[in-house]
């Protein structure tokens, strides 16, 4: 770790926060900072992700210890702003055509003069930069964020715990009121095509079925298990289900939005109704939406921001480049970015929490 030496120019690198927000990203940023100022170096956070790079003159902060301090930390949200659309090398224009802008972003950050830059995105995010480094020839670290968990190569994305904690506790709070009234709560959860936060907030808030675009259901299943429970004396269940869980006839539930893009979301409502027809219940459906991206991250969300992003400079300090940092067996790890991004890590259908929610007589909807 040797600072850069007085009379040597001072090292510049770039970060950008890309794709959906999440809880402690400005932690993740935070940590950049204080590494590179024990090496002397300069950083800058470039504005609303690569778009930053497509305004003249390029948007970009320049970003120390002063500005990034405990109080940003604790924040949720991104202090540089981000986007989840606008494909730079598909790049949906006013007039409704789609253009390559990857050349405008590419000489808009190599006229920044940045040694290297550090993207923290999900699968999309980073498969774009990539796309973006390699084109452009310029050096690129990845570092995983996402509230869905969905990227290869690491245990654990930034954003990921924090979403959890937020469905736990809105199970916390449906339990009391679904008891109260004897209803049938049906909770859905964001997390695209992976149920890792249905599961995980499942098992930690006590849910009786849990539904994930992993495993098929069966309406009928749903119902004789609901019915066991009331026969067994209890008057309320509380039902998990993933965003992107399909209907009974197999269909994703989704709305258009402007600019062609399609959102998940809905089926939470379509089960209320089927899961009160099958049990002879009343029901009621909380879409917890994107309340489990904001708000404060939590410790587990500090404390890898912070592992993040010390190594995510390190690395660039040893010269290694095309990596993403990741969470391995209680340790801070760097894989290639490729094969992080080369396929959705979905939830095993027979790994651990799988087997102990089975185990605990949870109904999977199988
Ligand atoms: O990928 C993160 C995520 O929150 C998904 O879980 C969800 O489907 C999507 O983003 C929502 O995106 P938007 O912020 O565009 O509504």
């Amino acid at each position: 770790m040797s600072p850069t030496p007085s009379n040597a120019p001072k090292k510049r690198i770039a970060i950008l926060t890309s794709g959906g927000d999440c809880a402690g990203l400005n932690a993740v940023m935070r940590a950049v900072v204080l590494r590179a100022e024990t090496l002397n170096w300069e950083v800058i956070g470039i504005m609303d992700g690569t778009h930053g790079l497509l305004e003249s003159p390029p948007h970009y902060a320049q970003l120390h210890s002063k500005n990034m301090d405990t109080v940003v930390m604790r924040q949720g949200g991104t202090i540089l702003g981000t986007t989840n659309k606008g494909d730079p090398f598909a790049y949906p224009m006013p007039d409704g055509t789609l253009k390559d802008r990857s050349g405008e972003i590419i000489d808009a950050f190599k006229s920044l003069g940045c040694e290297a830059l550090i993207g923290i995105g999900g699968d999309g995010s980073l498969a774009i930069l990539s796309r973006l480094a390699k084109q452009g020839g310029f050096p690129l670290i990845g570092i995983p964020k996402t509230i869905d968990n969905d990227l290869g190569a690491t245990e654990m994305s930034v954003g990921f715990g924090t979403a959890v904690d937020v469905a736990t506790e809105a199970l916390d709070r449906l339990q009391p009121t679904a008891a109260s009234h004897d209803r049938i709560m049906i909770l859905e959860v964001m997390g695209r095509d992976a149920g890792h936060i249905a599961l995980t907030a499942g098992i930690a808030g006590g849910a009786d079925v849990i539904l994930i675009p992993e495993i098929p259901y069966d309406i009928k299943n749903i119902a004789a298990h609901i019915k066991k429970i009331r026969e067994n004396g209890r008057n309320f269940a509380l039902v998990v289900v993933s965003e992107a869980v399909k209907t009974a006839h197999g269909q994703s539930v989704s709305k258009d939005f402007f600019g062609g893009q399609k959102r998940l979301g809905g089926i939470g409502h379509i089960l209320g109704e089927q899961i009160a027809d099958a049990c002879q219940a009343e029901t009621r459906v909380t879409v917890l939406g994107h309340v489990q991206r904001g708000g404060q991250p939590i410790a587990q969300d500090r404390m890898l921001a912070a592992a993040f992003g010390v190594h995510a400079v390190s690395l660039i300090e040893q010269g290694k480049f095309d990596r993403m940092v990741g969470w391995q067996h209680r340790q801070v790890v760097d894989v290639p970015i490729a094969e992080a991004i080369k396929e959705n890590h979905v939830v095993e259908k027979d790994g651990t929490l799988m087997r102990t929610a089975r185990g605990l007589g949870i109904c999977l909807g199988d």
